[in-house]
């Protein structure tokens, strides 16, 4: 069945407008059905259906990695999964919100962990169960190869876990699928912390500006905008000078918070 979305139909907050004559479809909300859009996310044809998110949603974008769900399709045995946010629907996709994986979160002092393969065994030892069946692959919604940094992370290679999992939002969904029932995600994590603390070469740049913040170079300047009034912030903002897209080799023209 389908219908025609009325002309005035914009939803608010997020903005989203429907076009006309775009093609509602059934959706089912905990076994409710509903008639949204075809156009919008999961996220946004709940909200079109009347849902309000105050969990399960963060940054709307792709980024966060709160919105993890899980769905079916009618006629179709397959368990399917992807971010609310950035995951379109379907017609007859049939939606369950799930509760956020209560996954292993080890409690560790980094600068006690030893750099070595150790400190995953002793704070993540269930990553040794892993099988190496590649459903955590096929789930994550970032495409990283999580069945090899499993891998990595068994051979003991912090360096390359980091550098694998690099660009993980912690969404979970990889130990959703895991029947090993590792933790993938925050042991990545470790990983990446271990690495920035000690495998990573220091940065000179870094280093320079922290002793700078130390000394008290900027805080004249914070001083200076705390005292504008939210009219003389707002100018400043918009008059900014923004930094190009390609920016090496680029200075601004004001150097003094350099
Ligand atoms: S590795 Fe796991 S937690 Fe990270 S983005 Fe992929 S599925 Fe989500
Ligand atoms: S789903 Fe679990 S067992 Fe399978 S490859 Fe991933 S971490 Fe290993
Ligand atoms: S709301 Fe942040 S990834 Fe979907």
């Amino acid at each position: 069945m389908t219908t025609t979305v009325a002309k005035d139909a914009m939803r608010k907050g997020d903005k989203t407008v429907i076009a006309e004559g775009t093609r509602m479809i059934p959706i089912y909300v905990m076994g409710k059905r509903y008639y949204v859009p075809e156009t919008l996310t999961i996220q946004k044809a709940m909200e079109y259906a009347g849902y309000q998110f105050i969990r399960s949603c963060g940054c709307r974008g792709g980024i966060c990695g709160a919105c993890a769900t899980v769905y079916r399709l009618e006629g179709d045995y397959k368990l399917y999964s992807g971010l609310a946010c950035q995951t379109v629907v379907q017609p007859n996709m049939y939606l369950v919100q799930i509760p956020f994986f209560p996954a292993n979160k080890a409690a560790y002092d980094i600068e006690k962990l030893p750099y070595d393969i150790t400190a995953i065994q002793e704070t993540y030892p269930e990553t040794f169960r892993c099988v190496q069946c590649n459903a955590c692959t096929k789930v994550c919604p970032m495409d990283l190869e999580v069945m090899y940094y499993m891998a990595a992370a068994i051979r003991g290679d912090i360096e390359a876990v980091a550098e694998m999992s690099r660009s993980c939002i912690m969404c979970g969904l990889c130990t959703s699928r895991c029947p090993a029932e590792t933790n993938q995600y925050n042991m990545a994590e470790l990983c990446r912390r271990l690495y920035g603390r000690y495998g990573q070469k220091k940065s000179k740049n870094v280093a320079k500006r922290v002793e700078e913040i130390k000394a008290g170079k900027y805080d004249p300047m914070i001083k200076e905008l705390q005292s504008l009034s939210l009219d003389e912030l707002k100018k400043r903002y918009e008059e900014r000078e923004w930094e190009p897209v390609i920016s090496e080799g680029w200075e601004p023209k004001e150097t003094k918070y350099l």
